[in-house]
């Protein structure tokens, strides 16, 4: 295998970060300092700007205030280059033209791997994903989850030093789900890439993350992010009273102090 893991997940220094979109607020403000090799998991109402605050991370929309930073290990600003972010879309966007195991390889075809190794990498990729079998289908002959994890194998085939997942198990039923979270924590964890997670489920978010960061109303306020302490991320975890615990401090967080 000639992919090389991450060199050190990246930290990202968020500070008082607005959007406006279309001339509205799309996100309202958010703070947040994302260490490098940590999980945070980003949870809102829909329409919040949990999308944006993601596409801003990437570079993908303009901030109309505060700033955004990249760290390396020590501290000191980086600029990413285009192989350190994977990105996986909320809607997949794979390449209609392209069969499952070519969209996976894409993005190492375009930093120039052999067609050997990028394919044998891809379909590693696809079997973590619970995708052996489908390697040469169409996007089209998929169903919307598989459609997803196909979309989270290619954001993750570079071994990017920061990973921006939007929902990526939104669509899908909560056996495949569990199975994916689980598989998607030890990816994460053996690469040493920095990951943020948009989600809808609190219980997912406190399952997968260090940290939840809130978006509170619409446009989306950032509130404290909460600190998860569980000392596992199994079974055992899920049934906590601990883990009802967090779920209920985060909802606090997005409904406010009267929740
Ligand atoms: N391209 C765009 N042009 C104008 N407004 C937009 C655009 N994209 C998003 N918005 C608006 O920005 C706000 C935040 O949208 P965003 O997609 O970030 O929310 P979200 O929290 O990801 O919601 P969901 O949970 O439904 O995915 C919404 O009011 C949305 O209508
Ligand atoms: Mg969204």
């Amino acid at each position: 295998m000639v992919i090389a893991s991450a060199v050190g997940g990246l930290g990202v220094d968020i500070r008082d970060a607005s959007v406006r979109l279309g001339g509205a607020a799309a996100l309202g403000r958010a703070t947040l300092g994302v260490m490098p090799g940590e999980f945070v998991a980003i949870v809102g109402d829909s329409g919040g700007g949990k999308t944006t605050l993601l596409r801003a991370i990437g570079g993908l929309v303009p901030l109309a205030g505060g700033t955004i930073r990249f760290l390396d290990a020590q501290g000191t600003p980086v600029a990413p280059g285009p192989k350190d972010i994977g990105f996986c879309f909320q809607e997949g966007r794979l390449l209609p033209w392209r069969s499952v195991l070519a969209n996976v390889a894409l993005p190492l075809e375009l930093e120039g791997v052999s067609r050997e190794a990028r394919l044998e990498a891809a379909a590693d990729m696809l079997r973590r994903m619970r995708l052996q079998g489908v390697e040469r289908r169409m996007p089209a002959q998929l169903s919307g989850g598989m459609r997803m994890r196909v979309a989270m194998a290619r954001a993750l085939v570079t071994r990017p030093r920061l990973l921006l997942l939007d929902e990526p198990f939104g669509a899908l039923d909560e056996v495949t789900r569990t199975a994916l979270d689980e598989e998607l924590l030890s990816l994460v964890r053996q690469s040493g890439a920095t990951a943020v997670l948009v989600t809808h489920a609190i219980h997912e978010a406190v399952l997968l993350a260090d940290r939840v960061f809130t978006l509170r109303g619409r446009p989306g306020v950032g509130q404290p992010p909460i600190a998860v302490d569980l000392p596992t991320r199994d079974e055992a975890a899920r049934v906590s009273v601990r883990f009802a615990e967090l779920c209920a401090q985060v909802q606090r967080s997005l409904r406010g102090a009267a929740a």
